[in-house]
């Protein structure tokens, strides 16, 4: 693709500057910096095959007689890989700066941007669990050493979108890495597609943006602690600086992951490491020279030590109510908190990570010193902004990991159940998590996912079609079926659920059972009890608090006013 064929988003081309620039930069037999001129070579896979990138898995290029899709563009394009031997793929080039005309001196004294873009798109529709193609840019120092990253959007639709990333380069880039990801995660075949790869460098004037979102928090570590911020540009470089409590913040963290929403939607990710467990560190953000307030976060407990983590979900359209409760958590002071699920209404409605998860999660800041997990719910969905607003561990969206004496296991119910293949089999997953040394050793094992297996029937409809026997709700009988069994043989102690909107409890076979769905959404119509085994159902909104003490674990759910609901404890 030509240059002049992409949208110029982030600077107009130059015209007679681009030359006098370019020629300012260049001595005599060398090539002038190019500016303006597109990098990536066989961006849109016109050779017919993978000339020009090294890759890595199932990779392949399908023409337009392609079972799949057809090219947005020309006549190929780049296809995850199919034929029952689908694996992820990446395909990557590397762009030598110096190769480019961009010599050290010239890189030193130019601000530079890099406009990239790529048409992408998987084979199911969005709110399916499907393979992901997004476009990364990796910025690397003459050593090799990863200085920061921008990337785009995942394609998660069955059709073409064309994505975008654009940010300032970073000061010592000597060559840039361009990778198409196709990760594999769902179906037979890789179906994640991509096409017309492009990236441009231009000269810039850096421009300070503004911080949209303030950090919050998303960790479960000892040793590390992720923070992840928004801005409504990308034309200054992003940083966190951190230090011990009530220190001058004199560490910074500039390897910084930044994914172009839209172009005024910046969504930065950092990871702080080298920290100590159970310690309490001061952070902030930087952008440029700009620095915005400081906060500070503890690291997860040591293996011994007790801790606290507070549970509720399904604050989706209820942001006021949510606010509300996430002041009575931070008032908890809790070392985790656990979100399984519906954190939005609509995943695919940008406003709603700000004004329904974002701004009332930072009541009190408590986004913002605590760190904050979540399972993916239905409405959350498998929207590419689900994962540009989260940093979620291992795929992003099954998971587990220790914390202090106890093991947490966490399903995605937007994934499927009860299947064979080994990116998704999240059964497989489940019984190597739960039957690993580190959970087996563990004093209590927690599964916790949006769904729940059982729940006390609701309607959503109405009353009096909940009276005259609605097609009510009463849980997952997939999950009767394919998880309950192993939280039995496995000695999970304790599952956690989201999904109806309401606190309930339940015990049977030795684990309990608890859906804590009170955050915020507008509460659910009951038609009454169901299962024998549930001993506490309540229509109420609120949270819970979870105390784990060595052998002990109290658990007490409150409502919206703070009054205790219902409490129970596991002691071993
Ligand atoms: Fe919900
Ligand atoms: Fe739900």
């Amino acid at each position: 693709m030509s240059p002049t064929s992409r949208p110029a988003r982030v600077l107009p081309l130059l015209g007679l500057a681009f030359f006098a620039l370019a020629s300012a930069g260049a001595k005599c037999g060398q090539q002038p910096p190019q500016l303006g001129v597109e990098l990536v070579e066989n961006g849109g896979f016109e050779t017919g095959d993978l000339s020009g990138w090294t890759v890595t898995g199932s990779c392949e290029v399908h023409d337009a007689g392609s079972p799949w899709a057809s090219p947005p563009v020309g006549s190929y394009f780049l296809y995850g890989g199919d034929d029952f031997d689908a694996s992820t793929c990446t395909a990557s080039q590397e762009i030598l700066l110096p190769n480019q005309g961009f010599r050290a001196n010239y890189l030193a004294a130019t601000p530079l941007v890099v406009d990239a873009s790529a048409y992408l798109r998987d084979f199911s529709g969005p709110l399916d669990y499907d393979d992901q193609a997004f476009l990364k840019l990796r910025y690397l120092d003459a050593q090799g050493v990863e200085l920061s990253s921008i990337r785009t959007l995942i394609g998660d639709d069955a059709s073409w979108s064309q994505e975008f990333a654009a940010g300032l380069l970073p000061v010592d880039t000597w060559k840039i890495r361009v990778e198409v990801e196709s990760r594999f995660r769902a179906g037979a075949d890789n179906d994640a597609m991509a096409d017309e790869i492009s990236a441009v460098i231009d000269t810039v004037t850096p421009q300070l943006p503004a911080q949209t979102k303030p950090p919050i928090l998303q960790d479960f570590r000892q040793d590390a602690m992720t923070v992840i911020w928004e801005t409504n540009g990308n034309l200054e470089r992003p940083a966190i600086e951190w230090g011990p409590a009530g220190s001058a913040l004199p560490n910074e963290v500039t390897q910084v992951e930044t994914t172009e929403v839209t172009p005024s939607h910046y969504v930065h990710k950092a990871v702080i490491t080298g920290l100590t467990a159970e310690t309490d560190y001061d952070y902030r953000v930087r952008m440029g020279s700009q620095t915005y307030a400081t906060y500070g976060f503890r690291t997860a407990p040591l293996a011994t030590s007790p801790f606290r983590m507070t549970w509720t979900s399904d604050n989706q359209n209820g942001p006021t109510t949510f606010g509300s409760i996430v002041g009575l958590m931070a008032a908890r002071d809790p070392d985790l908190y656990f979100n399984p699920g519906d954190i939005v209404q609509n995943g695919d409605v940008l406003s709603e990570w700000g004004s329904y998860w974002w701004t009332p999660l930072s009541t009190a800041d408590f986004g913002q010193t605590t760190p904050t997990l979540f399972a993916r719910g239905n409405h959350d969905g498998e929207h590419a902004f689900s994962y540009a607003y989260s940093a979620l561990p291992e795929n992003e969206s099954f998971y587990s990991f220790r914390y202090g004496n106890t093991f947490i296991v966490v399903l995605d119910t937007e994934a499927s159940v009860g299947s064979t293949s080994p990116e998704q089999d999240q059964e497989a997953y489940l019984v190597a998590a739960l039957s690993s040394p580190e959970a087996q050793a563990a004093e209590f094992r927690i599964v916790t996912f949006h769904k729940p297996p059982y729940t006390n029937l609701w309607d959503a409809t109405n009353f009096f079609f909940c009276l005259f026997g609605g097609s009510g709700y009463t849980g997952e009988g997939s999950l009767r079926t394919a998880w309950v069994p192993l939280f039995e043989l496995y000695d999970v102690d304790l599952v956690v659920s989201g999904h109806t909107h309401s606190y309930q409890h339940a015990q049977q076979n030795g684990v309990h059972y608890v859906l804590v769905g009170g955050a915020g959404g507008a509460l659910d119509t009951f038609c009454g009890g169901d299962f024998p085994f549930f001993d506490f159902t309540v229509d109420s909104h609120g949270y819970s608090v979870m105390d784990v003490n060595g052998t002990s674990l109290t658990w007490t759910a409150y409502d919206e006013n703070d009054n205790p609901l219902h409490g129970f404890a596991i002691a071993h």
